[in-house]
């Protein structure tokens, strides 16, 4: 296999299916997880299966455990891991969750929501040497607060554009991809684009040709790529979406990230999903 310049991320919440891919791949370069991956991790599945709910504290300890296992068996993508939020939390509670979930592995990403809140806790993360994943991004003006908030990160920062959901509501969501790198390469380089929300493996394909820099993808996206023989994309790769397309934005990057419009109802959406499951599991 003609290994990709993307590093790719496995997009889940199980460590054997972690072990399954690096087995298909002979390497992975990483992990994201989020509260929904969690909530369907199979032991955890199985305890609610018994009517089990879980106390915050084992919750909290199911996840470290679950992300314990997986940390050896990646690369140095590392293991994103998601504080809880909702959007009623604030920037210093979600610190010192991050600050906590940062001392469980040695090759930890903190992800927090791009909201405001979540920009905030980000900023001070960076300050105190977190490596940091600002997660459920939707627009380029969110990508662009980033850039502006993970400012002076000792390790590159990663910025997550969600692709299939933005395709869910009709809008092409490589196009925001292909936009936030095309912003960042007028950068500093200490944002990094981590493509998410990956559905197909065209979506693969075309995140390998724009040279992003990771790509967190689902086993199934994975495995049907491995059972194609690892395809690269050709010359002249042409990526074909009917949704509608996402139009580049000039934005000054040396703004303060307040500056920026980062209100996207997806964000929203996204946040308050990420907490119903969270909250499926814990009594
Ligand atoms: C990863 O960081 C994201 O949480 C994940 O890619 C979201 O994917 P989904 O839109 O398929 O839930």
């Amino acid at each position: 296999m003609n290994r990709p310049k993307t590093r790719i991320l496995v997009d889940g919440g199980d460590p054997q299916e972690t072990r399954q891919i690096k087995n298909l791949l002979g390497f992975v370069d990483g992990q994201t997880t989020n509260p929904s991956l969690i909530a369907n991790n199979p032991e955890i599945k199985e305890l609610l299966a018994t009517g089990h709910k879980l106390s915050e504290k084992e919750q909290l300890a199911e996840y470290k455990k679950i992300v314990g296992e997986i940390s050896p068996l990646v690369g140095d993508g590392g293991v994103s891991i998601e504080v809880f939020s909702d959007l009623n939390s604030k920037a210093q509670e979600m610190l010192a969750q991050g600050k906590e979930m940062f001392t469980w592995i040695p090759n930890g990403y903190i992800k927090y929501p791009c909201t405001a809140e979540g920009l905030r806790a980000a900023q001070m993360s960076v300050q105190q040497g977190l490596r940091v994943n600002l997660t459920l991004c939707f627009s380029q003006q969110q990508a662009a607060a980033v850039y502006a908030a993970t400012k002076g990160t000792r390790e590159p920062a990663y910025v997550s554009p969600f692709v299939g959901r933005l395709d869910d509501i009709g809008q092409n969501g490589m196009d925001l991809v292909k936009n936030i790198k095309r912003m960042l390469a007028r950068g500093d380089g200490h944002l990094l684009v981590l493509a998410a929300s990956i559905r197909n493996l065209d979506q693969l394909l075309y995140c390998f040709s724009l040279d992003v820099d990771l790509a967190t993808v689902p086993a199934r996206v994975l495995t049907l790529w491995a059972e194609k023989n690892f395809p690269m994309p050709e010359a002249g790769f042409q990526y074909h979406s009917s949704a509608k397309s996402i139009p580049y934005e000039e934005l000054d990057l040396s703004q303060p990230w307040e500056k920026f419009n980062i209100a996207h109802e997806l964000t929203t959406k996204g946040l308050e999903k990420f907490a119903a499951d969270y909250r499926k599991t814990v009594a």
